[in-house]
C-alpha cells in the first residue's frame, strides 16, 4: 500500500507506512534538574517500531515505495555488522513481501547479538565484506542478484539519499506540528549525525517552514567540514526533489564534531557516562554508537555553559537500542 499525505512538503512523494508516527516528545524533567538547566525533552524516534525502532523507519517509507514503484522483489544495503540501517532494512523487506541481502562490513562474528541476531530473526541473507569496502561490494552483489534473475533495489547506506532524506522532512513537519498543538517551542534540536539523511531532511524542512531554532549535528564520525560538505548537495538534491527552491552551503549546517572520540562504534568514557546518566534519571536508553555519543555530547556542551539554563533543548532520540546488546563487555555491566 502507498499514501500519499495532501499539505505536507513530502505530499508528492510516494510513501508506505511502516512507522509509528507521531513519535512521542517527552519532557527530561529529573535531567534538566540534576543538571540545573537547559530545560531537556526528547523526541522518541527509538519508538518507530520496524523491528526495535529508530530514524530508519522514516525514511524507508520513502525508499521502499520507490523500491515498489521500481517492480524491484529485493532490496539490498549495505552497513557495520551492528548496522541499524540494515536492521530496518530487512525489517521493511520483510514486511512488504520482498527479499532483502545485506552487505556488511568486515567477517562473520562468532556469535549473532544485538543488531546482527534481528537481520538473521527477519530473514536477510547476509554478505560479509571481509577485506573489502562495503559500499564497493554493494554495486556487485546487486549484479549477481540481478544475474541470477532477481530485480534487486539497493538501498544506499544510511539510507542517505534525498528520497530517504524525505522522512526526516517528514519528521521535522511533525514536530512542528506538535510543538504548535502543544504549545511548546525548541530553540535548539540536538541528535547524532553520519550518513546525513537525518540531517538535511531536518534543515530542508526547517527551511520552508521557517524554523528560527538551531539545528545541531553531533557527528559520529565525520570532521565537521567533510559532513558539512556531504549534507550540503544532500539538501539541496532533497529540496529539488520536492520541487523546494534554493540550494545549501556547507555553512547552512550546525555540526559539532568534538565526540568522535577514538572513531566510529568505539565506545569510550563519553558514551558510557551517558547511556547510564540517561538510564538512571529518566529510564530512557541509549545505543552505544549513535546516541550515546550525541547524548554524551549534548552532557558536555551543557556543562560548559553552551545553553541558558532557561533554553529549550530537544534530543532527538534516533534509536539503536538493540545494538546495546552487542556492546555489554563494552559498557562493562
Ligand atoms: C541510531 C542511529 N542514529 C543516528 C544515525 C545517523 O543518521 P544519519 O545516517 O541519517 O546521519 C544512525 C545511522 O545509521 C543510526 O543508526
Amino acid at each position: 500500500m502507498s499514501s500519499s499525505f495532501p499539505g505536507e512538503l513530502t505530499g508528492t512523494r510516494p510513501r508506505v507506512p511502516l512507522a509509528h508516527l507521531p513519535t512521542p516528545i517527552e519532557p527530561l524533567p529529573r535531567l534538566s534538574a540534576r543538571l540545573g538547566g537547559p530545560k531537556l525533552w526528547a523526541k522518541r524516534d527509538d519508538l518507530t517500531g520496524l523491528a526495535g525502532g529508530g530514524n530508519k523507519a522514516r525514511k524507508l517509507e520513502f525508499l521502499i515505495a520507490e523500491a515498489l514503484a521500481t517492480g524491484a522483489d529485493t532490496l539490498v544495503t549495505c552497513g557495520a555488522v551492528q548496522s541499524n540501517h540494515a536492521r530496518q532494512t530487512a525489517a521493511a523487506a520483510a514486511k512488504s513481501g520482498l527479499r532483502c541481502t545485506l552487505v556488511l562490513r568486515g567477517r562473520e562474528p562468532h556469535e549473532s547479538q544485538g543488531n546482527l541476531l534481528l537481520d538473521r530473526l527477519l530473514g536477510a541473507e547476509i554478505v560479509w565484506a571481509e577485506d573489502r569496502l562495503a559500499d564497493e561490494r554493494l554495486g556487485e552483489v546487486a549484479e549477481e542478484l540481478r544475474s541470477r534473475g532477481r530485480r534487486p533495489y539497493v538501498v544506499p547506506y544510511g539510507g542517505s539519499n534525498p528520497v530517504g532524506a524525505c522522512g526526516y522532512v517528514a519528521a521535522m513537519q511533525e514536530l512542528l506540528d506538535q510543538s504548535a498543538r502543544e504549545g511548546i517551542s525548541f530553540d535548539r534540536i540536538v541528535f547524532p549525525s553520519s550518513s546525513g539523511g537525518t540531517q538535511a531532511g531536518l534543515a530542508v524542512a526547517a527551511r520552508a517552514l521557517g524554523y528560527p531554532g538551531t539545528i545541531l549535528g553531533v557527528s559520529v564520525d565525520l570532521g565537521a567540514r567533510a559532513l558539512q560538505e556531504k549534507l550540503a548537495p544532500l539538501a539541496s538534491a532533497t529540496a529539488n526533489l520536492l520541487g523546494l527552491s534554493g540550494s545549501f552551503r556547507p555553512e547552512d549546517f550546525a555540526v559539532e564534531d568534538a565526540y568522535i572520540g577514538a572513531g566510529y562504534a568505539v565506545l569510550g568514557d563519553l558514551e558510557r557516562e551517558a547511556i547510564r546518566t540517561a538510564a538512571e534519571t529518566e529510564a530512557l536508553l541509549l545505543d552505544p554508537v549513535y546516541t550515546g555519543r550525541a547524548f554524551g555530547g549534548l552532557l558536555d556542551l551543557i556543562r560548559k555553559g553552551t545553553f541558558a539554563p532557561d533554553e529549550r533543548v530537544l534530543f532527538w532520540h534516533t534509536g539503536g537500542i538493540p545494538a546495546l546488546f552487542a556492546y555489554s563487555e563494552a559498557l562493562a555491566i
